[in-house]
């Protein structure tokens, strides 16, 4: 071995290599959140639609982000380029490409609705555009994956409802693929209570159930979705550390975090990744996963987000591996395609 093999920036380069080859699952990306600037200009041309920037660049130049808002403000003018099942397809076949690239092996992958039906796009046209992706991506290769159908928490509980019977009539048709129900949207002011009753019903219903909660919102909000919602995981949950009562019981429930440390970077949850938490909930024992949320502004996808993060942050890994595994322990597959994951792991770890 020469020298330059133990350097720190060599060792730094093994494990970006490690990281990149590393069986991965996805459990926090919004779809809508994968629309390449360069898929949504040539979406715009297909449909007519006249986006408020010049080019790719001038919009690229648009994603400084000051807080959650100032990106949902441009996210939901984004996705009117979506107006047909084929757009919806295109955009979901682009994000299953990255994924693969990135060695992601199952994708538990949310979906906004309202964000369409509010501008007339019919409930059918998302869902057909999108599990036809999906589906052709698990005949091509096995590439699994998931729908989460979240409700706009800016919205009332009312169109929650109204949302969730629009879609039900499809649940048969859309079995193998929709599996349970998120929430998302401007988080301040907006407590998981709001939607304690739709999450009720969604609950008989037999959906799998989870929220975001403590991004921007406090950690009372991570409390309240566990205790009202009644929700399996915790999408982001970064601020639970500041109630070390909740903090214990994530690790003693091993409730799953799931972090998007691009995400926290791009709208200020935290000023810089060497100031992330993710290496702390860690070693407290909380089962915290690596995600991407919306990639295509946020500047990473799964590889980069565990990339940046393992740098910043010197992890180890052993810690790196962790991550990763907690991602199978999290996802919602059924046992025995859980022990096959960390099976394909644990091989990948031995052999490098
Ligand atoms: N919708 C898309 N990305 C989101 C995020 N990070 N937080 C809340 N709502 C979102
Ligand atoms: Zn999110």
């Amino acid at each position: 071995m020469n020298s330059a093999a133990t350097s720190p920036a060599a060792s730094g380069q093994a494990l970006d290599d490690f990281i990149a080859g590393l069986p991965k699952t996805e459990l926090h990306l919004h779809i809508e959140g994968t629309l390449e600037p360069e898929l949504m200009f040539a979406l715009a041309q297909r449909n007519q639609v006249k986006l408020p920037y010049a080019s790719v660049e001038a919009l690229r130049a648009a994603y400084d982000f000051s807080d959650l808002q100032s990106f949902l403000d441009l996210y939901y003018a984004g996705a009117d380029v979506l107006r047909t099942e084929q757009d919806f397809y295109d955009m979901t076949a682009a994000y299953i490409e990255r994924a693969r690239a990135d060695n992601v092996r199952h994708a538990e992958i949310f979906f906004d609705p309202q964000t369409h039906t509010e501008r007339g796009i019919a409930m059918t046209t998302v869902f057909a555009g999108i599990a036809r992706a999906l589906r052709d991506a698990r005949l091509k290769d096995g590439f699994g994956s998931a729908m989460i159908l979240c409700f706009l928490r800016h919205l009332s509980e009312e169109d929650a409802f109204a949302t969730l019977e629009q879609a039900l009539p499809l649940r048969e048709q859309y079995a193998d693929l929709w599996i349970g129900i998120g929430l998302d949207s401007s988080e301040r002011g907006n407590p998981p209570e709001k939607f304690a009753r739709v999450y009720g019903r969604c609950r008989e219903l037999g959906f799998r159930l989870v929220a975001h909660a403590g991004e921007e919102g406090p950690a009372a909000y991570v409390s309240s979705a566990l205790d009202l919602l009644k929700v399996e995981r915790i999408d982001h949950g970064v601020r639970s550390e500041e109630d070390p009562a909740l903090m214990q019981r994530l690790a003693r429930e091993r409730i799953a975090l799931t972090v998007c440390p691009l995400s926290n970077l791009k709208l200020c949850v935290v000023k810089d990744m060497a100031e992330h938490n993710i290496a702390r909930l860690l070693d407290a024992g909380l089962a915290v996963t690596v995600n991407s949320d919306d990639p295509a502004y946020f500047g990473g996808y799964m590889t980069a987000n565990y990339q940046a993060v393992a740098r910043a942050l010197d992890l180890s890994r052993e810690q790196v591996l962790q991550l990763a595994r907690n991602g199978i322990e999290a996802c919602f597959l059924p046992g025995e395609d859980k022990l096959a994951l960390t099976a394909e792991l644990e091989q990948y770890a031995a052999a490098h």
